[in-house]
């Protein structure tokens, strides 16, 4: 058996150059037989590094692969700035390699020289990158009093930073651009977003904000149910008391895909990526100025990355990746959509739709019959003035089913292998539920009756002591 191939020591730079390394990172540098990295990082290795030094190509991702294997058995080195493994080219090389195969040498992040000048704590800075990622991100992140830290993606990114925070009523932030962190060449400039006069300075920069809102700045929770008003919309939009309840039921977690069916204004998608930065979602929605405005709202509501399919259920749900979590807001009567719904589902997916007719209800009741879940009817009445009075003015009432798919062999719901003995097995558990129901009622029934007796009793007693007539 052939001895495993030496690791790949992937060695975090930073502008201070060779003068900022470690002795294991100079070390590795001065044995390596091979040194990758950009030009900039290479160029600042001294003569005593003998190794072969070979330029990352661009685009860099699809050329990693080929470039270590012409490579192999030789001692490689890598060359990344700061952090390797944040934001950087230690994560490529972690999933192509897998992580036995590394030896990864960090050098502080620009994030951490920041932190460091700045005297921030770390842990109570909100990172983002927009580099690669739309200005609008930035749009989730706003709140009275935090900190973040923006990763930009060049010289023009602070005035970007500084505009968008004025559009949404946060001008009076404090803006603070870090350039060149670490090098000779390190300044900081700063002003208010509203205030900001700076020219593009130098692309390699860390913009630091301490989030100051406007008395006029829109206050945009991360818990769902967002106002209505957050959303521009045409009618067409699931009211925030549902759409509370609907996030609730759908149950959004890190990572998480969801499609969006029938997306209307986009809320719930957009609620669903609202939850956690890493939540994916695809919002599938047949007219096209709906289409758009749900992009819109996306990017209002810092969730871009909200992918819109403009285009009718079921036709156009073919080749979506496979959702954790469907919601189906539209297009419920539409032959197919559910079945379509339920098919892409995996094993322990979600699946919850909405309506407000009784065609779709109809619709409801018989997969709830036949897969179980929850069916439920959600009324919300708000109050309103009756000429001088005030009175509850009640909304369509909202039927909802939910239902977790199967894991095969597990029910109610039953194994894929078995649907109808599975469907079997969830009609019994209901009629156990329905059981237990009526049991209850009549025990509340009877607890009702004893309370009556008793109440009766009471009040009868001081009259029967003294004998008066009934
Ligand atoms: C009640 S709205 C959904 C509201 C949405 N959940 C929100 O909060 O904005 C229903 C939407 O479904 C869309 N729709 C209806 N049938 C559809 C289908 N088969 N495929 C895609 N969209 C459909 C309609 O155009 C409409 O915009």
């Amino acid at each position: 058996m052939s001895p495993p191939p030496p690791p790949v020591t992937v060695i975090g730079i930073g502008a201070d150059g060779w003068e900022g390394l470690g002795p294991a990172a100079r070390g590795a540098l001065r044995t390596a037989e091979v040194v990758i990295g950009g030009r900039r990082h290479l160029g600042l290795l001294p003569p005593e590094c003998p190794g072969e030094r070979v330029p990352w190509p661009s685009p860099l991702r699809p050329a990693v692969p080929g470039l270590l294997a012409a490579h192999t058995g030789r001692l490689i080195s890598v060359l990344a700035s700061g952090d390797p493994m944040f934001f950087g080219i230690g994560r490529t090389l972690a999933e192509l390699l897998g992580a036995g195969r590394l030896r990864v040498l960090p050098h502080p992040s620009s994030v951490s020289l920041a932190c460091a000048r700045l005297g921030w704590a770390l842990e109570e800075t909100e990172v983002i990158s927009l580099v690669g990622r739309p200005l609008a991100t930035l749009n989730r992140e706003l709140y009275a009093g935090r900190r973040l830290l923006v990763l930009s993606a060049g010289a023009d990114t602070p005035a970007e930073v500084a505009g968008l925070l004025g559009e949404r009523g946060f001008g009076p932030s404090r803006m603070r651009v870090l350039e060149q962190l670490g090098s000779a060449r390190e300044r900081c400039v700063e002003s208010t977003a509203e205030e900001w006069p700076h020219p593009p300075g130098d692309p390699l920069n860390v913009i630091a904000v301490d989030c100051a809102p406007a008395d006029d700045a829109r206050r945009q929770s991360l818990t769902p149910g967002l106002p209505d008003a957050a959303y521009d919309h045409d009618g067409q939009l699931t009211k925030r008391h549902v759409r509370a309840v609907t996030l609730a039921v759908l149950a959004p977690a890190p990572g998480e895909l969801l499609w969006d069916i029938g997306g209307g204004s986009g809320s719930i998608a957009v609620e669903w990526m609202r939850a956690h930065r890493s939540c994916r979602a695809v919002s599938v929605e047949r007219d096209p100025v709906r289409a758009e405005r749900i992009g819109r709202n996306a990017a209002a509501l810092g969730a871009p990355g909200l992918t819109v399919v403009t285009g009718a259920a079921p036709d156009v749900l073919a080749g979506l990746p496979t959702p954790d979590a469907v919601f189906i807001g539209g297009g419920l009567t539409a032959p197919g959509v559910l079945e379509a719904c339920w098919a892409a589902l995996p094993p322990d997916g979600r699946i919850v739709a909405n309506t407000v007719t009784l065609e779709s209800e109809a619709l409801l009741a018989d997969w709830y019959r036949r897969h179980g879940g929850d069916l439920v009817r959600l009324g919300v009445s708000h109050a309103t003035p009756v000429g001088a009075f005030t009175g509850w003015r009640q909304a369509m009432p909202v039927t909802q089913w939910s239902a977790t798919k199967p894991l095969a062999g597990r029910g109610p719901g039953g194994d894929a292998a078995d649907p109808e003995g599975s469907a079997e097995a969830a009609r019994a558990a209901e009629a156990a539920r329905a059981g237990e129901v009526a049991q209850a009622v009549e025990a509340a029934q009877a607890d009702e009756a004893v309370q009556a007796a008793e109440a009766f009793h009471a009040a009868e007693a001081p009259q029967a002591a003294q004998g008066e007539p009934r």
